[in-house]
């Protein structure tokens, strides 16, 4: 990890803290994971076409491959559509560096690009999305609510805004972005997480969101949710990457046909430093971001890389190939969070 990279994310941090991200620390990943390693937790379209690897190919058949790994979808409950691969625009910064990213991204083919209010780039990504040659009902976009907004009047509010900076008429998915205000672990905010998605149903309904949901809700947050809204959440946005045990969250969501998409694929660049992950990447003739993220497909979910850099886009989106159960187990029984956020802010 270069100090390049270190002082980019510290510039641009704005919100997704540390303390937040402290229901998916200290647990163990082995201890459901191994038995369950092998399902696939959401609903893929088209697995077979998962397992056809890349070699082989000449370069026209390799982008046309591509293109296609970026616009495979997993299907929600409700009938939407949503691209297996994201791309995600946390600390990148509002302005140019947002604009120019999503610009590239969507050029490269990305039909998924995952931003929040609390990222404080929506604009910037609204322009992006409009300047591109890509109609705007090709591109699934996501956006979240404030953390610490728990009232039914002050989401729509923030919604309208939302869809004012990111200039568009409608959402493809709209999520709460944490249970709780970031920093304030402990806090009971099971009334205003009851009014804030009581705010989003009305928004569903009244087909301004394609979708709605929910974001590091763990089965607690989430059976509040389901004992007093209507809609159950299409989506649960969730920290999910080699080493961190999601299980029972994502148990309880595939019991309740609840979508799990899987953030910091990477761990926010540090899993790419994972000696195992390493190795298996050299066995596979790949790069340790891609069996990372090609991990996470295996088990179903859909993903967010991000990268401001085109050739790691490019790199993050090859990932139309299979690992064998045998190296799933490996990597299923690598344990730890890698992400050393004292270096991050
Ligand atoms: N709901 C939530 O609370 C929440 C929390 C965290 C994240 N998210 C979403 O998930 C997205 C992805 O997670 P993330 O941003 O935390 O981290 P990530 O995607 O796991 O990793 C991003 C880091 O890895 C580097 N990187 C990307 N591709 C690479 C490659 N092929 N080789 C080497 N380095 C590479 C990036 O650097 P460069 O940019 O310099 O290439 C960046 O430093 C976010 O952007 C956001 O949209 C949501």
């Amino acid at each position: 990890m270069s100090s390049i990279d270190i002082k980019h994310r510290r510039k641009t941090f704005r919100c997704d803290r540390p303390k937040a991200l402290m229901f998916h620390k200290n647990t163990v990943f082995y201890q459901t994971m191994n038995k369950n390693h092998n399902h696939a937790l959401n609903r893929p379209n088209s697995q077979s076409e998962d397992k056809k690897m890349l070699v082989g190919y000449n370069k026209g058949e390799k982008e046309e491959v591509f293109r296609k790994m970026l616009k495979e979808t997993y299907t929600l409950r409700n009938g939407v559509e949503i691209p297996k691969l994201g791309f995600g625009t946390w600390q990148i910064e509002e302005g140019e560096d947002a604009y120019n990213a999503v610009k590239t991204a969507l050029e490269v083919g990305y039909r998924h690009i995952d931003t929040a209010q609390g990222y404080g780039n929506e604009k910037s990504v609204g322009r992006a999305i409009k300047d591109s040659a890509v109609p705007r009902e090709e591109v699934f976009v996501t956006s979240k609510l404030e953390a610490h907004i728990k009232d039914y009047e002050g989401a729509k509010e923030a919604f309208a805004e939302t869809l004012k900076r990111l200039d568009t008429d409608y959402i493809d998915l709209f999520i709460i972005h944490a249970p709780l205000p970031w920093g304030e672990m402990g806090k009971d905010c099971d009334e205003g997480n009851v009014e804030a998605y009581r705010a989003l149903e009305d928004i569903y309904n009244a087909k301004k969101a394609r979708a709605i949901g929910v974001s590091n809700f763990e089965v607690k947050h989430l059976q509040n949710i389901l004992k007093n809204n209507e809609i159950v959440p299409h989506v649960n946005q969730i920290g999910y990457f080699i080493g961190i045990d999601q299980s029972k969250t994502i148990d309880f969501c595939r019991e309740n046909d609840i979508f799990v998409e899987a953030y910091s694929p990477l761990g926010i660049g540090f899993l790419l430093e994972n000696e195992t992950v390493q190795n298996i990447a050299k066995k596979y003739g790949k790069t340790p971001a891609q069996i990372c993220i090609r991990y996470l497909l295996e088990k179903g979910v859909s993903t967010l890389p991000k990268s401001v850099h085109k050739n790691r886009m490019i790199e993050n989106s090859e990932v139309d190939f299979k690992i064998v159960d045998a190296d799933m187990k490996t990597l299923d029984a690598i344990e730890g969070d890698p992400r050393r956020w004292d270096e991050i802010f």
